[in-house]
């Protein structure tokens, strides 16, 4: 059909006069470092800048905006925006060599915390956006014709309510497990930790809003949620009944939402494991085994320096409880190795944490010192070269950990989320109920489905297996033992 270019005209003078279309038909591109909320951020903000004609693009070259969402836990993290910002100077003054321009945005807890330094080191930046603000980003890419712009304010505004809902098609693009963020910031300040600064107080959204985010991904096709927040299982927002809710009464609520076979939750603190949700892991078939509960540290003392607030006898107990109500839960954790003052005792300490427990899975970091907060100053700072060693260390104790548990499943029948086509054609892959990938070979159209695996194999980080006799199910991966 021809277009009528009347009409085509109109309305971009009526979309030109509302503020809106600047920039129909160009691309943008969005890199995320980090955490999951960064994953999820990142594509909240690709929804946000759709209605104003931005689509997204793979391809960086292709960009007209790209948009760095950035981590800034660690000083590696901090310093791979940089390094990628000198890459992308090269390519802008290339493009404007050509007489076309590229913009710029550095978004994220890099931007929080460094703010208008960011452009002093690097002037090819256009924008500068904290995590609580991007949802102002269409107004920050007008502004930015004009001139660099800045917005790392804690806005009165709760950006949630002027996200754009993506559309089924791009809910459908990323695939059928998503990430929901249902609780923002942290009020604990670990003495190592920069994220009360970068994300703020915590806060926690409204259940209503959060279940018709739940139902919009339901009904697009997506079969598992993970729960999103900095201490999701502090989440304690208002419920349907205007009453405050726990986050084992959130996730009652969504297991209810028809389509959605799986949820999961990400990251928690062990002083905020209610008792609620750890009945629930027992007793809720869509609640998956599998629970990422960081300690840091085996050792009290140090524990008390990281002003975690428990000790290492207080993590042992909880997680007798946890396995109390779900005997087969997989545990993750992360750790920080040569926090200053760390002994080699201390580090021991950690070790028989890591031993007595027995986790499926880990996330290892030396120390690394954050300007503004408490850690940075400690004095007994620890040499580099202990901190290798003791990483090195702890990752070979963890690994052999994994190991065996991924053995564990061999020969045995559970239940998979198939996610994507595998590595090779005419595979597909998927995970566990304990959030291992599998890979089998079947017709992609398995994809989005939950059916039982029969486990015959053990590679370095995939299972591999064929289906189990019986079909596609909806059943729990506790019931395929
Ligand atoms: N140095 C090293 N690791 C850190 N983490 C947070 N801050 C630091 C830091 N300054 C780790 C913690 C946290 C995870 C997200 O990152 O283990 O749980
Ligand atoms: Fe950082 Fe501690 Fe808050 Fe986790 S609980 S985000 S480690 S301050």
């Amino acid at each position: 059909m021809k277009s009528n270019p009347d009409l085509a005209d109109r309305e971009s003078v009526e979309a030109r006069a509302s503020g809106r279309l600047t920039a129909r038909g160009k691309k943008v591109f969005v890199k995320s470092y980090g955490c999951q909320m960064n994953v999820y951020d990142a594509a909240r903000m690709a929804d946000v800048l759709a209605p104003e004609g931005f689509v997204e693009t793979n391809d960086i070259g292709a960009a007209d905006l790209v948009v760095l969402n950035t981590c800034h836990i660690r000083e590696k993290a901090s310093d791979k925006v940089f390094s990628e910002l000198g890459k992308l100077k090269l390519m802008k003054d290339e493009r404007q060599s050509e007489g076309r321009d590229l913009q710029i945005a550095v978004a994220g807890c890099v931007a929080q915390a460094e703010g208008a330094e960011i452009l002093r080191r690097q002037r090819a930046v256009d924008i500068v956006v904290g995590p609580q603000s991007y949802h102002r980003l269409p107004e920050l890419v007008r502004q930015a014709t004009r001139g660099p712009v800045i917005d790392t304010e804690f806005p009165a505004e709760d950006k949630f309510d002027h996200l754009v809902a993506p559309t089924e098609d791009k809910v459908r693009q990323r695939g059928v497990s998503a990430f929901l963020t249902v609780q923002e910031g942290c009020d604990k300040f670990c003495s190592f930790c920069v994220v009360p600064y970068t994300r703020g107080a915590e806060v926690s959204r409204d259940a209503a809003k959060i279940v018709l985010e739940a139902e919009a991904l339901a009904r697009a096709g997506v079969r598992e949620i993970t729960l999103l927040g900095q201490n999701v299982n502090g989440y304690h927002g208002r419920g349907e009944n205007d009453e405050d809710w726990s986050l084992a009464q959130l996730l009652e609520r969504l297991a209810r939402i028809e389509g959605l076979a799986r949820l999961r939750y990400t990251t928690s603190h062990p002083n905020d494991m209610g008792e609620d949700l750890i009945r629930a892991h027992g007793e809720s078939p869509s609640l998956m085994p599998f629970l990422h509960l960081p300690v840091q540290s085996g050792s009290d003392r140090i524990l008390n320096t990281m002003n975690r607030k428990h000790s290492a006898e207080d993590y042992l107990r909880l997680v007798e409880r946890i396995r109390a109500a779900r005997p087969d839960i997989a545990l993750s954790s992360d750790f920080i190795v040569g926090f200053p003052g760390e002994t080699d005792e201390d580090f021991e300490a950690t070790l028989a944490l890591i031993h007595n427990v027995g986790f499926a899975s880990t996330f290892h970091f030396k120390y690394s010192p954050r300007a503004g907060t408490p850690g940075a100053d400690l004095k007994d700072q620890v040499p580099e070269e202990v901190k290798t060693e003791r990483l090195v260390r702890l990752g070979e104790l963890v690994e052999a950990q994994r190991r065996a548990f991924n053995l564990s499943v061999v020969g045995r029948n559970i239940d998979v989320l198939f996610e994507k086509p595998g590595k090779k054609p005419g595979q597909v892959s998927g995970k566990t109920p304990y959030l291992q990938t599998v890979q089998i070979e079947a017709p992609d159209s398995l994809i989005g489905e939950v059916a039982t695996v029969e486990i015959v194999e053990c590679g370095a980080n995939t299972l591999f297996g064929r289906i189990a006799r019986g079909e596609a199910s909806n059943r729990r991966g506790e019931e395929a033992f």
